[in-house]
């Protein structure tokens, strides 16, 4: 695997490559890698020739200074995670490489309802920040397909709707969310559980299963909120369970019974603030 810090270097021997004809797969993250961002890098060797991965932890898209303060580091077996999933290519730029007019002139992006509800309501910012990261890495390494996990279900969409603002030539494909055995998703906040908070996690799970099991048509306000108090009682500080049209996140209260959705959490216990979504 080759490493890249610098945006010109990585760039000139991207465009090489593609001259000769070889398919860019990309997968952008924040390092502290798991197999959920492994089966990302695993789609892309499978369906390019040529995989890139980005570790940059992205600063514009924590709202929450402790948050991006704590975001774990783990780069020396990232690596050794990378190597051993057939990445060609890592790429790991300083903050002046990302944004070299500095974080704060970042443009806008019109991502109108969805940067309203949800992460978006709950993460000011949040998602102007992922567009402004993903819009310049994708500026920089110009991939043939865009791999994404449905485990940030909104995150997906609001790529999507950035991809079609800017006119990017790249193709989003989005992998199902990996999950631990007893159905926690994974996730690279989990490492800030103890053993006590990691066992209660699976409840985020848990009450997600319960809304695909109970869920009727009608009113869908008493169901969503046995979720809350469920996850309440066991100690979670609940910031949503909603569910959603899957295809535009269109808040549902009363199902017709019809309509295909998603359903939606997001919660924190102490101080770490998990997500995680199930089509149902
Ligand atoms: P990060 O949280 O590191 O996630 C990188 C990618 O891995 C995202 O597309 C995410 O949805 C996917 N992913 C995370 N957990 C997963 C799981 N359990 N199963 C499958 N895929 C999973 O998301 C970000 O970074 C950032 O916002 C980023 C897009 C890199 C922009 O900074």
């Amino acid at each position: 695997m080759i490493v890249f810090k610098l945006t010109a270097e990585i760039s000139e021997f991207l465009a090489k490559k593609k001259e000769t004809g070889s398919t860019i797969g990309f997968v952008p993250t924040m390092g502290a890698l798991h197999p959920g961002h492994i089966s990302l890098i695993n789609s892309s060797v499978a369906g390019n020739s040529l995989t890139v991965c980005s570790i940059f932890v992205n600063p514009t898209q924590f709202n929450d200074k402790k948050d991006f303060e704590h975001y774990p580091i783990t780069l020396e077996q990232d690596i050794d995670m990378l190597e051993k999933a057939g990445c060609d290519v890592l790429f790991l730029p300083a903050v002046s490489e990302i944004y070299p007019n500095g974080t704060d002139t970042a443009k806008q992006y019109e991502l109108g309802y969805l940067e309203t509800i949800l992460e978006g309501k709950y993460r000011p910012g949040h998602f102007q920040g992922v567009c402004a990261v993903v819009d310049r890495l994708l500026e920089i390494v110009q991939p043939h397909r865009l791999y994404l996990g449905q485990k940030d279900y909104q995150q997906c969409m609001v790529i999507r709707k950035m991809v079609e603002l800017t006119g990017a030539a790249t193709q989003i494909e989005i992998a199902p969310t990996l999950r631990a055995d007893d159905g926690l998703a994974l996730s690279s906040r989990n490492m800030r559980l103890n053993a006590e908070e990691r066992a209660l996690a699976v409840n985020i799970y848990e009450s997600l299963c319960f809304i695909k099991r109970e869920i009727n048509t009608g009113n869908l306000q008493v169901l969503k909120l046995r979720a809350v108090n469920f996850l309440t009682e066991y100690g979670f500080k609940v910031d949503y369970v909603e569910i959603a049209d899957a295809t535009d996140l269109r808040l549902i209260d009363q199902w017709d019974g019809h309509t295909k959705l998603v359903a939606l959490i997001a919660a924190t216990l102490d101080q770490v603030r998990l997500i995680d979504n199930m089509l149902l």
